[in-house]
């Protein structure tokens, strides 16, 4: 009897003892869980931070809290491309007359280039451009955190956080464009000016025809699929608004590399 009352009260033991652990790990997980967030949305606000000092120039506090008022507390597929407008005013694209190089689709050789050899300037080189280059960013409705996971892709919904930045940055980059100004496609596909592309949709439409006098295709080649004749780039030339010259060079991207490389060369000489 009492060996069966005793052998009861050690399992009741037990079993409270298995809840109890039971419990602290899934407070430690959630604690876990919930640091790892907080520490996200701090090494977020940190990179853009650091950018923003290397970069130099700017008060990088305000511009901090000019940007998070476009997203924060909001769903990440509510933000228009006009949230970020303040960001921008508050930090205009600076022009930089025959020098502006735009992309689409040839990232990696463009940044290669323009890094190596500083004559020409991406929308990435432009200040708000460097802040936020490479980076995912949304909140949630109601909240006051940034995430960088669990964010909506590129093409899950139209007024997404991160696609309507771009979409707004480069619409200014694209007014602020004057002078000559090159374009670098990819000649490696079947459509290197795509109609689905920033360049396409936003930038082309957004060059003013008062200040910018011609665009020069930098059309990359390593097998080459489409040529300075392709209908792609016919299509491009009847897209650009009306006073704007075109112009065309087909480039092999191992030239484009090779030119990167050399310092002396001077760029206008790369093509
Ligand atoms: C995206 O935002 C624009 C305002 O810039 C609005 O006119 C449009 O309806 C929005 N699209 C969607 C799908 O919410
Ligand atoms: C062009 O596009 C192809 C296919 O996506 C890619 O492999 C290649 O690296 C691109 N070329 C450049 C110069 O970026
Ligand atoms: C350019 O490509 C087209 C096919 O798209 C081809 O017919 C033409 O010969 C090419 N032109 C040159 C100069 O290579």
């Amino acid at each position: 009897m009492e060996e069966a009352q005793m052998q009861r009260k050690t399992k009741s033991r037990k079993r409270r003892c298995f809840i109890l652990i039971l419990v602290i790990v899934i407070v430690v997980v959630c604690a876990v869980v919930l640091g790892l967030i907080l520490q996200r949305t701090r090494d977020f606000k940190s990179v853009f931070t650091s950018r923003c000092v290397e970069y130099g120039g700017y008060d990088c506090e305000k511009t901090w809290s000019t940007f998070e008022q476009a997203y924060m507390g909001k769903d990440p597929c509510q933000v228009p491309p006009e949230s970020y407008q303040a960001l921008i005013e508050a930090a205009p694209i600076k022009p930089a007359c025959n020098r502006m190089m735009f992309w689409s689709k040839t990232k990696d050789v463009v940044h290669d280039f323009t890094t190596k050899k500083e004559c020409y300037v991406t929308m990435e080189d432009t200040f708000v451009g460097s802040l936020l280059d490479g980076l995912t960013w949304c909140s949630k409705e109601g909240s006051k955190d940034t995430f960088t996971s669990g964010c909506p892709g590129w093409s899950d919904c139209v007024n997404n956080t991160v696609r309507s930045f771009w979409n707004q940055a480069s619409a200014s980059f694209a007014q602020a464009a004057c002078g000559k100004v090159s374009v670098m496609l990819n000649g490696s596909i079947a459509a290197p000016f795509s109609p689905g592309s920033i360049f396409a949709s936003v930038e082309v439409k957004n060059f003013n025809p008062a200040k910018m006098e011609k665009l020069e295709v930098v059309l990359v080649t390593q097998e080459t699929i489409s040529n300075c004749s392709s209908t792609s780039l016919k299509n491009l030339q009847k897209e650009l608004p009306q006073g704007i010259a075109f112009g065309c060079t087909e480039v092999p991207e191992s030239r484009i590399e090779d030119c990167a490389s050399q310092p002396d060369l001077p760029c206008g000489s790369c093509w």
